[in-house]
Protein backbone atom coordinates (compact mmCIF):
# COMPACT_ATOMS: atom_id res chain seq x y z
CA UNK A 1 0.00 0.00 0.00
CA UNK A 2 1.35 3.23 -0.66
CA UNK A 3 0.82 5.94 2.08
CA UNK A 4 0.42 9.04 0.88
CA UNK A 5 -0.12 12.50 2.37
CA UNK A 6 -1.80 15.58 2.01
CA UNK A 7 -0.56 18.18 -0.04
CA UNK A 8 1.83 20.97 1.08
CA UNK A 9 2.50 18.58 3.88
CA UNK A 10 5.39 19.71 6.07
CA UNK A 11 8.59 17.19 6.49
CA UNK A 12 11.33 17.90 8.51
CA UNK A 13 13.15 18.02 11.29
CA UNK A 14 13.90 19.76 14.73
CA UNK A 15 16.65 21.67 16.51
CA UNK A 16 17.35 23.93 19.43
CA UNK A 17 20.44 26.60 19.20
CA UNK A 18 21.63 25.42 22.21
CA UNK A 19 22.08 21.58 21.21
CA UNK A 20 23.48 22.84 17.55
CA UNK A 21 24.99 26.58 17.85
CA UNK A 22 28.05 26.41 20.34
CA UNK A 23 28.96 28.63 22.82
CA UNK A 24 31.32 31.27 21.44
CA UNK A 25 31.77 34.11 23.87
CA UNK A 26 29.54 36.34 22.87
CA UNK A 27 26.32 34.05 24.23
CA UNK A 28 25.12 34.58 27.77
CA UNK A 29 25.41 31.52 29.97
CA UNK A 30 22.31 29.52 30.48
CA UNK A 31 21.19 26.98 33.42
CA UNK A 32 23.39 24.38 31.61
CA UNK A 33 26.65 25.91 31.78
CA UNK A 34 25.81 26.39 35.37
CA UNK A 35 24.96 22.55 35.84
CA UNK A 36 27.98 21.95 33.45
CA UNK A 37 30.71 23.71 36.02
CA UNK A 38 29.12 22.59 38.84
CA UNK A 39 28.57 18.31 38.05
CA UNK A 40 30.47 17.98 34.60
CA UNK A 41 29.85 14.15 35.30
CA UNK A 42 26.37 14.94 35.90
CA UNK A 43 26.77 14.76 31.55
CA UNK A 44 27.51 11.54 29.54
CA UNK A 45 31.33 11.31 29.12
CA UNK A 46 31.65 14.48 30.83
CA UNK A 47 31.10 16.18 27.55
CA UNK A 48 28.73 19.85 28.31
CA UNK A 49 27.39 22.55 26.26
CA UNK A 50 31.18 23.53 24.65
CA UNK A 51 31.49 20.83 22.30
CA UNK A 52 28.71 21.46 19.69
CA UNK A 53 28.27 21.29 16.02
CA UNK A 54 29.36 24.82 15.45
CA UNK A 55 26.10 25.60 13.93
CA UNK A 56 26.48 29.16 14.83
CA UNK A 57 29.61 29.25 11.88
CA UNK A 58 28.41 26.39 9.87
CA UNK A 59 24.63 27.60 8.85
CA UNK A 60 24.99 27.58 5.64
CA UNK A 61 26.34 24.09 5.27
CA UNK A 62 23.94 22.44 7.52
CA UNK A 63 20.87 23.95 6.03
CA UNK A 64 21.71 22.83 3.17
CA UNK A 65 21.92 18.93 4.68
CA UNK A 66 18.44 19.39 6.08
CA UNK A 67 17.98 20.88 2.43
CA UNK A 68 19.73 17.28 0.92
CA UNK A 69 17.65 14.97 3.07
CA UNK A 70 14.38 16.78 1.47
CA UNK A 71 13.35 18.90 4.11
CA UNK A 72 10.97 21.59 3.27
CA UNK A 73 10.36 22.74 7.35
CA UNK A 74 12.44 23.03 10.18
CA UNK A 75 12.00 24.31 13.56
CA UNK A 76 15.04 25.62 15.80
CA UNK A 77 14.79 28.10 18.14
CA UNK A 78 16.49 31.26 18.84
CA UNK A 79 18.83 31.37 21.92
CA UNK A 80 17.28 33.89 24.67
CA UNK A 81 20.75 33.94 26.49
CA UNK A 82 22.55 35.09 22.85
CA UNK A 83 20.12 37.32 22.15
CA UNK A 84 20.40 39.04 25.22
CA UNK A 85 22.97 38.28 27.32
CA UNK A 86 21.55 38.48 30.96
CA UNK A 87 18.42 37.77 30.21
CA UNK A 88 16.40 40.58 30.68
CA UNK A 89 19.19 44.03 29.89
CA UNK A 90 20.96 45.26 26.65
CA UNK A 91 19.93 43.02 23.31
CA UNK A 92 23.01 41.71 21.45
CA UNK A 93 23.43 43.33 18.38
CA UNK A 94 25.76 40.55 16.61
CA UNK A 95 23.09 38.30 17.77
CA UNK A 96 20.46 40.05 16.08
CA UNK A 97 22.74 39.81 12.62
CA UNK A 98 23.46 36.23 13.69
CA UNK A 99 19.84 35.51 13.26
CA UNK A 100 18.68 37.87 11.02
CA UNK A 101 21.31 35.52 8.58
CA UNK A 102 20.17 32.63 9.95
CA UNK A 103 16.80 33.24 8.82
CA UNK A 104 17.45 34.43 5.31
CA UNK A 105 19.42 31.67 5.01
CA UNK A 106 16.61 28.77 5.28
CA UNK A 107 14.07 31.16 3.12
CA UNK A 108 16.91 31.15 0.40
CA UNK A 109 16.74 27.47 -0.09
CA UNK A 110 12.95 26.91 0.58
CA UNK A 111 12.99 25.93 4.35
CA UNK A 112 10.03 27.09 5.88
CA UNK A 113 10.88 28.11 9.47
CA UNK A 114 8.88 27.36 12.89
CA UNK A 115 10.78 29.51 14.96
CA UNK A 116 10.64 28.59 19.35
CA UNK A 117 11.53 31.24 21.95
CA UNK A 118 13.01 28.66 24.55
CA UNK A 119 14.02 25.21 24.58
CA UNK A 120 15.22 24.48 28.34
CA UNK A 121 17.49 26.84 28.23
CA UNK A 122 16.93 30.08 30.66
CA UNK A 123 19.76 32.23 31.29
CA UNK A 124 22.11 31.80 33.83
CA UNK A 125 21.26 35.27 35.26
CA UNK A 126 17.65 34.84 35.20
CA UNK A 127 17.81 31.66 37.32
CA UNK A 128 19.85 33.30 39.39
CA UNK A 129 16.82 35.52 40.62
CA UNK A 130 14.73 32.27 40.53
CA UNK A 131 13.82 31.26 36.87
CA UNK A 132 10.38 30.75 36.41
CA UNK A 133 9.60 31.02 40.26
CA UNK A 134 9.82 34.31 40.30
CA UNK A 135 7.08 36.64 38.53
CA UNK A 136 9.35 39.03 37.54
CA UNK A 137 11.17 36.34 35.26
CA UNK A 138 7.84 35.98 33.32
CA UNK A 139 7.87 39.45 32.83
CA UNK A 140 11.37 39.08 31.70
CA UNK A 141 10.08 36.82 29.35
CA UNK A 142 7.41 38.40 27.35
CA UNK A 143 9.87 41.59 26.77
CA UNK A 144 12.46 38.57 25.46
CA UNK A 145 9.24 37.25 23.21
CA UNK A 146 8.47 40.95 21.82
CA UNK A 147 12.30 41.86 21.16
CA UNK A 148 12.02 38.60 18.56
CA UNK A 149 8.74 39.50 17.23
CA UNK A 150 9.48 42.32 16.54
CA UNK A 151 13.08 41.90 15.06
CA UNK A 152 11.97 38.77 12.88
CA UNK A 153 8.11 39.04 12.67
CA UNK A 154 8.49 40.33 9.23
CA UNK A 155 10.24 37.28 7.74
CA UNK A 156 9.12 33.97 9.87
CA UNK A 157 5.48 33.45 10.27
CA UNK A 158 5.23 30.48 12.60
CA UNK A 159 6.36 30.52 16.02
CA UNK A 160 6.77 28.57 19.42
CA UNK A 161 6.81 29.62 22.89
CA UNK A 162 8.19 26.62 23.96
CA UNK A 163 9.46 23.03 23.41
CA UNK A 164 8.33 21.00 26.18
CA UNK A 165 7.64 23.48 29.10
CA UNK A 166 6.86 20.77 31.33
CA UNK A 167 10.55 19.73 31.31
CA UNK A 168 11.39 22.86 33.06
CA UNK A 169 9.55 21.63 36.41
CA UNK A 170 9.80 18.22 35.72
CA UNK A 171 13.93 18.04 35.63
CA UNK A 172 14.50 21.05 37.17
CA UNK A 173 12.15 20.42 40.47
CA UNK A 174 10.95 16.93 40.29
CA UNK A 175 13.34 14.73 39.40
CA UNK A 176 16.83 16.66 40.13
CA UNK A 177 17.96 15.81 36.15
CA UNK A 178 18.22 19.65 35.22
CA UNK A 179 19.86 22.49 37.10
CA UNK A 180 18.51 24.00 39.86
CA UNK A 181 18.19 20.08 40.82
CA UNK A 182 15.26 20.85 43.43
CA UNK A 183 13.18 18.36 44.38
CA UNK A 184 10.06 19.99 45.54
CA UNK A 185 6.61 19.65 44.25
CA UNK A 186 5.08 22.62 44.84
CA UNK A 187 8.14 24.52 43.92
CA UNK A 188 7.12 22.39 40.37
CA UNK A 189 3.94 23.23 40.49
CA UNK A 190 4.50 27.07 40.79
CA UNK A 191 7.42 27.04 37.58
CA UNK A 192 4.49 25.43 35.87
CA UNK A 193 1.87 27.75 36.91
CA UNK A 194 4.13 30.73 35.61
CA UNK A 195 5.63 29.05 32.85
CA UNK A 196 1.82 29.20 31.52
CA UNK A 197 1.31 32.72 32.47
CA UNK A 198 4.22 33.43 30.47
CA UNK A 199 3.03 32.04 27.03
CA UNK A 200 -0.19 33.32 27.68
CA UNK A 201 1.27 36.79 27.49
CA UNK A 202 3.40 35.71 24.81
CA UNK A 203 0.45 34.53 22.41
CA UNK A 204 -0.70 37.91 22.90
CA UNK A 205 2.04 40.28 22.43
CA UNK A 206 2.48 38.11 18.97
CA UNK A 207 -1.25 38.71 17.92
CA UNK A 208 -0.06 42.23 18.50
CA UNK A 209 2.77 42.52 16.96
CA UNK A 210 2.97 40.02 14.32
CA UNK A 211 1.02 40.36 11.21
CA UNK A 212 -0.42 37.57 9.38
CA UNK A 213 1.38 34.89 11.70
CA UNK A 214 0.44 31.94 13.91
CA UNK A 215 2.05 31.31 17.68
CA UNK A 216 1.57 27.53 19.16
CA UNK A 217 3.87 25.92 21.60
CA UNK A 218 5.48 22.20 21.70
CA UNK A 219 4.08 20.05 24.23
CA UNK A 220 5.63 16.17 24.58
CA UNK A 221 2.31 15.04 25.74
CA UNK A 222 3.17 11.77 25.83
CA UNK A 223 0.08 9.31 25.74
CA UNK A 224 -0.55 7.49 29.27
CA UNK A 225 -1.73 3.98 30.14
CA UNK A 226 -2.35 2.29 33.19
CA UNK A 227 -0.41 -1.06 33.04
CA UNK A 228 -2.58 -3.28 34.28
CA UNK A 229 -7.03 -2.79 34.63
CA UNK A 230 -6.41 -2.57 39.02
CA UNK A 231 -7.81 0.51 39.81
CA UNK A 232 -4.99 1.60 41.33
CA UNK A 233 -3.00 1.71 38.27
CA UNK A 234 -5.92 3.47 36.66
CA UNK A 235 -6.24 6.36 39.50
CA UNK A 236 -2.68 6.64 39.53
CA UNK A 237 -2.17 6.85 35.46
CA UNK A 238 -4.79 9.34 35.53
CA UNK A 239 -2.79 11.53 38.15
CA UNK A 240 0.16 11.07 35.71
CA UNK A 241 -2.08 12.71 33.04
CA UNK A 242 -3.61 15.25 34.56
CA UNK A 243 -0.32 16.66 35.52
CA UNK A 244 2.05 15.34 32.79
CA UNK A 245 -0.65 15.93 29.75
CA UNK A 246 -3.32 17.91 31.22
CA UNK A 247 -1.51 20.85 32.88
CA UNK A 248 -0.85 22.57 29.79
CA UNK A 249 -2.86 21.46 27.15
CA UNK A 250 -5.82 22.40 28.71
CA UNK A 251 -4.89 26.01 29.30
CA UNK A 252 -3.11 26.33 25.79
CA UNK A 253 -5.99 25.36 23.66
CA UNK A 254 -9.00 25.38 26.03
CA UNK A 255 -8.26 28.98 27.99
CA UNK A 256 -8.99 27.05 31.27
CA UNK A 257 -7.00 25.03 33.99
CA UNK A 258 -8.14 21.53 33.97
CA UNK A 259 -11.05 21.55 36.50
CA UNK A 260 -9.99 17.93 37.84
CA UNK A 261 -6.29 18.81 38.46
CA UNK A 262 -7.12 21.91 40.20
CA UNK A 263 -9.14 19.62 42.48
CA UNK A 264 -6.16 17.44 42.67
CA UNK A 265 -3.79 20.18 43.36
CA UNK A 266 -6.08 21.60 46.27
CA UNK A 267 -6.41 18.50 47.69
CA UNK A 268 -2.54 18.20 48.18
CA UNK A 269 -2.36 22.06 49.28
CA UNK A 270 -0.37 22.22 45.83
CA UNK A 271 -1.98 25.11 44.36
CA UNK A 272 0.30 27.51 43.31
CA UNK A 273 0.05 31.88 43.67
CA UNK A 274 -1.07 33.53 41.08
CA UNK A 275 -2.80 37.24 40.05
CA UNK A 276 -7.05 37.49 39.77
CA UNK A 277 -6.42 38.25 36.07
CA UNK A 278 -4.42 35.16 34.81
CA UNK A 279 -7.62 33.24 34.34
CA UNK A 280 -8.78 36.07 31.55
CA UNK A 281 -5.15 35.96 30.21
CA UNK A 282 -5.09 32.61 29.61
CA UNK A 283 -8.78 32.43 28.18
CA UNK A 284 -8.26 34.99 25.89
CA UNK A 285 -4.93 34.13 24.47
CA UNK A 286 -5.16 30.34 22.87
CA UNK A 287 -2.70 28.91 20.48
CA UNK A 288 -3.18 28.93 17.06
CA UNK A 289 -1.62 25.61 16.38
CA UNK A 290 0.16 22.96 18.35
CA UNK A 291 3.17 20.97 18.16
CA UNK A 292 3.23 17.71 19.45
CA UNK A 293 6.58 15.77 20.69
CA UNK A 294 6.44 11.78 20.96
CA UNK A 295 8.92 9.54 21.50
CA UNK A 296 7.47 6.94 24.02
CA UNK A 297 4.29 6.14 25.88
CA UNK A 298 4.75 6.38 29.90
CA UNK A 299 3.38 3.15 31.53
CA UNK A 300 1.80 3.83 35.08
CA UNK A 301 2.71 2.29 37.40
CA UNK A 302 4.41 -1.36 38.57
CA UNK A 303 6.79 -1.43 40.73
CA UNK A 304 8.63 -3.67 38.37
CA UNK A 305 9.09 -3.31 34.79
CA UNK A 306 6.14 -5.69 33.57
CA UNK A 307 5.89 -5.40 29.07
CA UNK A 308 2.46 -4.18 27.84
CA UNK A 309 1.90 -6.86 25.71
CA UNK A 310 0.99 -4.58 23.09
CA UNK A 311 4.23 -2.59 22.80
CA UNK A 312 6.34 -3.58 19.58
CA UNK A 313 9.58 -4.03 21.87
CA UNK A 314 10.87 -2.77 24.87
CA UNK A 315 14.78 -2.68 25.79
CA UNK A 316 14.24 -6.23 26.79
CA UNK A 317 13.01 -6.89 23.64
CA UNK A 318 14.53 -4.42 21.18
CA UNK A 319 17.22 -6.95 20.66
CA UNK A 320 15.00 -9.62 19.01
CA UNK A 321 13.29 -7.01 17.46
CA UNK A 322 16.14 -6.18 15.29
CA UNK A 323 17.20 -9.45 15.06
CA UNK A 324 13.83 -10.40 12.97
CA UNK A 325 14.89 -8.49 10.95
CA UNK A 326 19.09 -9.59 10.13
CA UNK A 327 20.10 -7.10 12.64
CA UNK A 328 21.81 -7.22 15.90
CA UNK A 329 21.14 -4.75 18.01
CA UNK A 330 21.55 -4.32 22.16
CA UNK A 331 22.05 -1.12 22.51
CA UNK A 332 19.26 1.75 22.30
CA UNK A 333 17.88 5.19 24.02
CA UNK A 334 16.33 2.27 26.39
CA UNK A 335 12.56 3.93 25.62
CA UNK A 336 9.56 2.09 24.63
CA UNK A 337 8.75 1.92 20.90
CA UNK A 338 5.08 2.26 20.61
CA UNK A 339 3.43 3.87 17.37
CA UNK A 340 0.33 3.38 18.07
CA UNK A 341 0.56 6.11 20.75
CA UNK A 342 1.59 8.53 18.01
CA UNK A 343 -1.89 7.94 16.92
CA UNK A 344 -3.56 8.09 19.97
CA UNK A 345 -2.14 11.50 20.92
CA UNK A 346 -3.49 13.32 17.51
CA UNK A 347 -6.87 11.81 18.25
CA UNK A 348 -6.82 13.55 21.66
CA UNK A 349 -6.67 16.68 19.63
CA UNK A 350 -8.78 15.82 17.80
CA UNK A 351 -11.74 14.30 20.04
CA UNK A 352 -11.25 16.62 23.37
CA UNK A 353 -9.58 19.59 21.89
CA UNK A 354 -11.61 20.58 18.74
CA UNK A 355 -9.39 19.23 16.10
CA UNK A 356 -7.10 22.35 16.44
CA UNK A 357 -4.15 22.29 13.57
CA UNK A 358 -1.55 20.65 14.36
CA UNK A 359 1.79 18.69 13.34
CA UNK A 360 4.44 16.11 14.83
CA UNK A 361 6.86 18.76 16.02
CA UNK A 362 9.42 15.72 17.20
CA UNK A 363 9.68 11.80 16.66
CA UNK A 364 12.37 9.76 16.59
CA UNK A 365 14.85 7.16 17.51
CA UNK A 366 18.04 7.35 20.22
CA UNK A 367 20.70 5.18 19.40
CA UNK A 368 23.77 4.21 21.10
CA UNK A 369 26.89 3.19 20.10
CA UNK A 370 25.38 3.45 16.81
CA UNK A 371 28.82 3.36 14.53
CA UNK A 372 28.47 -0.60 14.98
CA UNK A 373 25.92 -0.58 12.11
CA UNK A 374 28.40 1.65 9.35
CA UNK A 375 28.41 -0.57 6.31
CA UNK A 376 31.17 -1.52 4.10
CA UNK A 377 31.12 1.77 1.98
CA UNK A 378 31.36 3.85 5.28
CA UNK A 379 27.70 5.08 5.59
CA UNK A 380 25.50 4.04 8.84
CA UNK A 381 23.62 1.58 7.82
CA UNK A 382 20.33 2.67 10.01
CA UNK A 383 17.24 0.78 8.25
CA UNK A 384 15.59 0.23 12.28
CA UNK A 385 15.56 4.15 11.95
CA UNK A 386 13.97 3.87 8.57
CA UNK A 387 11.45 0.93 10.24
CA UNK A 388 10.79 3.12 13.35
CA UNK A 389 9.25 6.10 11.02
CA UNK A 390 7.42 3.66 8.57
CA UNK A 391 5.67 2.36 11.85
CA UNK A 392 5.01 6.01 13.28
CA UNK A 393 4.03 7.21 10.37
CA UNK A 394 1.78 4.52 9.25
CA UNK A 395 -0.30 5.81 12.17
CA UNK A 396 -0.19 9.41 11.22
CA UNK A 397 -1.44 8.63 8.36
CA UNK A 398 -4.36 6.71 9.49
CA UNK A 399 -5.43 9.29 11.87
CA UNK A 400 -5.32 12.18 9.13
CA UNK A 401 -7.23 9.93 7.18
CA UNK A 402 -10.20 9.76 9.95
CA UNK A 403 -9.91 13.40 10.03
CA UNK A 404 -7.02 15.00 12.48
CA UNK A 405 -6.21 18.67 11.68
CA UNK A 406 -2.18 16.82 10.67
CA UNK A 407 -0.78 19.30 8.77
CA UNK A 408 3.18 17.75 9.00
CA UNK A 409 6.03 15.69 10.58
CA UNK A 410 9.36 16.82 12.01
CA UNK A 411 11.44 14.40 13.28
CA UNK A 412 14.40 15.14 15.70
CA UNK A 413 16.82 15.68 14.31
CA UNK A 414 18.34 15.97 11.30
CA UNK A 415 21.43 16.24 12.59
CA UNK A 416 22.79 14.11 15.49
CA UNK A 417 23.67 16.46 18.17
CA UNK A 418 24.53 17.03 21.57
CA UNK A 419 21.68 16.90 24.31
CA UNK A 420 21.07 18.07 27.72
CA UNK A 421 23.18 15.54 30.08
CA UNK A 422 23.16 13.08 27.57
CA UNK A 423 25.56 15.16 25.10
CA UNK A 424 26.45 12.31 22.41
CA UNK A 425 25.08 9.26 23.87
CA UNK A 426 22.14 8.98 21.78
CA UNK A 427 22.38 9.35 18.07
CA UNK A 428 19.01 10.52 16.39
CA UNK A 429 20.19 12.33 13.15
CA UNK A 430 19.57 11.11 9.84
CA UNK A 431 22.92 12.83 9.28
CA UNK A 432 25.44 11.63 11.29
CA UNK A 433 28.02 14.30 13.54
CA UNK A 434 31.54 13.16 14.57
CA UNK A 435 32.04 15.25 17.43
CA UNK A 436 36.10 14.64 17.36
CA UNK A 437 36.08 16.23 13.32
CA UNK A 438 33.07 18.15 12.79
CA UNK A 439 32.43 15.56 10.02
CA UNK A 440 28.45 15.71 8.89
CA UNK A 441 27.53 12.71 6.80
CA UNK A 442 24.25 10.95 5.43
CA UNK A 443 23.23 8.06 7.00
CA UNK A 444 20.83 5.53 4.92
CA UNK A 445 17.72 6.78 6.38
CA UNK A 446 18.62 10.27 5.27
CA UNK A 447 18.54 9.35 1.64
CA UNK A 448 15.31 6.99 2.62
CA UNK A 449 13.44 10.50 3.81
CA UNK A 450 14.52 12.07 0.90
CA UNK A 451 12.41 9.46 -1.19
CA UNK A 452 9.55 9.87 1.37
CA UNK A 453 9.42 13.59 0.99
CA UNK A 454 9.97 13.46 -2.90
CA UNK A 455 7.35 11.21 -3.34
CA UNK A 456 5.06 12.94 -0.62
CA UNK A 457 4.88 9.35 1.15
CA UNK A 458 6.29 5.53 1.02
CA UNK A 459 5.24 2.69 -0.10
CA UNK A 460 4.89 -0.44 2.58
C1 LIG B 1 13.48 15.78 23.30
C2 LIG B 1 14.03 17.17 23.48
O1 LIG B 1 12.42 15.56 24.17
O2 LIG B 1 14.42 14.76 23.53
C3 LIG B 1 15.41 17.32 22.84
O3 LIG B 1 13.15 18.13 22.96
C4 LIG B 1 16.31 16.16 23.21
O4 LIG B 1 15.96 18.54 23.24
C5 LIG B 1 15.63 14.87 22.79
O5 LIG B 1 17.58 16.25 22.62
C6 LIG B 1 16.47 13.63 23.00
O6 LIG B 1 16.96 13.53 24.28
P1 LIG B 1 18.17 12.59 24.68
O7 LIG B 1 18.34 12.81 26.12
O8 LIG B 1 17.79 11.18 24.34
O9 LIG B 1 19.34 13.00 23.87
Amino acid sequence: MFYQFPEDFYWGGASSALQTEGSDSSRGKTIFDVFYNLAPNRFFDGVGPNKLADFYHRYKEDISLYKAVGHNSHRTSISWARLIPDGDGDVDQEAVVYYHEVIDEFKRQGVTLIMNLMHFDMPAALQAKGGFENREVVDAYVRYAKICFELFGDKVKLWATFNEPIVTPEGGYLYDFHYPNVVDFKRAVQVSYNMIIAHAAAVKVFHQVVDGGEICTILNITPIYPRSDNPKDVAAARIADLIFVRSFLDPVLLGQWNAELVEFLGEHDLLPVGLPEDKQLIAANRVDFIGLNYYQPRRVKAKEHVPHPESVLLPESFFDYYEMQGRRMNTSRGWEIYPKAIYDMLMTIKNEYGNVKCYIAENGMGIQQEDQFRGADGVIDDTYRIAFYKEHLRYVHQAISEGVNCFGYHIWTPIDNWSMINAYKNRYGVIEFNPQTGERKLKRSGSWFKELVDANGFDD
